[in-house]
């Protein structure tokens, strides 16, 4: 009898499970049939499914909502969004419709919060945290928005010019956060964060540049760990010295009363990972609590600025296979239509996995393969699972042509791989579609052509 692909995933994973399901030996995603979507649209196809972002904000706004009210924690709790996972307008649209606000990385984004206002998408109530290393023009771009008016923009200090550099293009006063200089994860190759302020030295800032200024007031402490949100000792460690030091900046200004969390929570890049997010955030909110009860001050209002895990479900990309080469006896080559490199840069940098499943063809048997992209780089290849040192796909047959995905790949992979421009090889950007709560479909952008990139190069 032969193991098909739906015997070795269901023996190997909780399957079905959402958005995931299998009828007739094809796959689906929140009930849309993916071959059918790629008879129409072809492929390397990247999609962007916008409701799961607006599921992902209201399940943290739930899991906050119901640690407050079990922990009888009363404070307020605003969920962000920080832009750089993925600039695109059809995702700020989908976080402005929840009320969320914005975090900016560098002087562009600032140009992004003018555009929102001009299109009337925001108005000057806005809250927009302003965190990353500030150049001068981005430290202009936040003072001129500040004088259009902005009440709740917030420049929260990573380095010790910033304040220096603002304060006399002020007009109005301008809320401040500091960002506390985390320390690493034990394996990291450095120990101390390059972002953010020393967390021995706040104190005296705070006393030096902030304290009684006409201009500055204090409104957050920020704390973000590289790392990530993770039930380890590491985070449950740096968010004590967090509020260690919170309730210190506290003694010297009682009306204090923000802190902000940062990103970091987790994404499923295996169907096998399982992440109670209403655990750890109950267990966060608790640890927070304990502190502040330990002397008597009040809790602060909670901030989040969570970027994979509000756009990353959302994004996924379908390739076909083009051929299968077998070098060896035991190594077979799926070659995709596409690159790793290019459209999942994160895949070759920093070896990160995703969710990869077959889209048809899940009655066929199985076998183990190497992906490789078409450019000639000898890295542009995917070859295992999160869980496992291997892939097995359904057994490549040339008269049946055989796609694949690759999911929850929608934050960053634009950003850093660039969208459009010059490509490695000059294999081009895939055909973008947006699917809405509706299912419409929108082509966002077609397959880059090659005058595209020919442009950009001279020709
Ligand atoms: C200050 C800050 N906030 C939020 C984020 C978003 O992190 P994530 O995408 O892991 O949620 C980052 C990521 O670098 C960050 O530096």
């Amino acid at each position: 009898m032969k193991t098909t692909y739906i015997d070795w995933i269901c023996q190997n994973f909780d399957f079905p499970q959402p958005p995931f399901s299998v009828n007739n030996n094809q796959l689906y995603f929140k009930g849309i049939n993916l071959v059918e979507l790629h008879q129409e649209y072809g492929s390397p196809l990247r999609v962007s499914y916008l409701p799961l972002i607006q599921e992902r904000i209201k399940q943290a706004r739930n899991g906050f909502k119901q640690a407050f009210e079990t922990l009888h924690y009363v404070a307020d709790y605003h969920y962000g969004y920080c832009t750089k996972s993925s600039h695109f307008s059809f995702v700020i649209d989908a976080i402005l419709e929840e009320n969320c606000f914005i975090e900016t990385s560098s002087t562009f984004d600032i140009e992004i919060v003018n555009k929102l206002y001009d299109a009337k998408k925001i108005d000057v109530n806005h809250l927009i945290i302003c965190n990353g290393y500030k150049t001068d023009s981005y430290l202009t771009a936040i003072a001129n928005l500040a004088n259009k008016g902005f009440k709740n923009i917030t420049l929260i200090v990573d380095d010790y010019h910033e304040l220096e550099f603002i304060e006399p293009l002020l007009k109005n006063r301008l809320k401040i956060g500091i960002r506390i200089a985390t320390d690493e994860d034990p394996k990291f190759e450095f120990y101390t964060s390059r972002l953010g302020v020393r967390i021995d030295k706040i104190e005296r800032f705070y006393l030096d540049n902030i304290h009684g200024s006409k201009k500055f007031s204090l409104e957050l402490l920020h704390f973000f760990i590289n790392a990530g949100i993770k039930d380890n000792l590491h985070y449950w460690n740096e968010l004590n010295k967090c509020m260690e030091c919170y309730l210190r900046l506290h003694q010297l200004q009682p009306s204090l009363k923000g802190l902000n969390l940062g990103g970091g929570f987790p994404v499923k890049n295996s169907l096998l990972d399982n992440f109670s997010y209403e655990y750890m955030i109950h267990e966060i909110v608790k640890t927070i609590q304990e502190s502040c009860d330990s002397k008597n001050v009040p809790y602060p209002n909670l901030y989040t600025e969570f970027g994979s895990y509000t756009v990353a479900e959302s994004g996924f990309i379908l390739y076909q296979v083009l051929a299968q080469k077998k070098q060896n006896d035991k190594e077979r080559w799926n070659i995709i239509n596409s690159s790793f490199i290019t459209t999942l840069p994160d895949t070759w940098s920093i070896n990160k996995r995703y969710i990869m499943l077959a889209i048809n063809n899940w009655e066929e048997e199985y076998e183990r393969v190497l992906l490789g992209g078409i450019t000639c780089d000898g890295d542009d290849y995917y070859n295992s699972e999160q869980h496992t040192n291997a892939i097995y796909l359904p057994k490549y047959d040339h008269s049946k042509p055989l796609l694949i995905g690759f999911f929850n790949m929608g934050a960053y992979q634009e950003s850093i791989s660039g969208y459009g421009g010059i490509k490695h090889c000059l294999i081009p950007s895939p055909k973008h579609i947006i699917i809405d709560k509706n299912h419409n479909i929108k082509v966002f952008a077609e397959e880059q052509n090659a005058n595209h990139m020919l442009k950009i190069l001279g020709y």
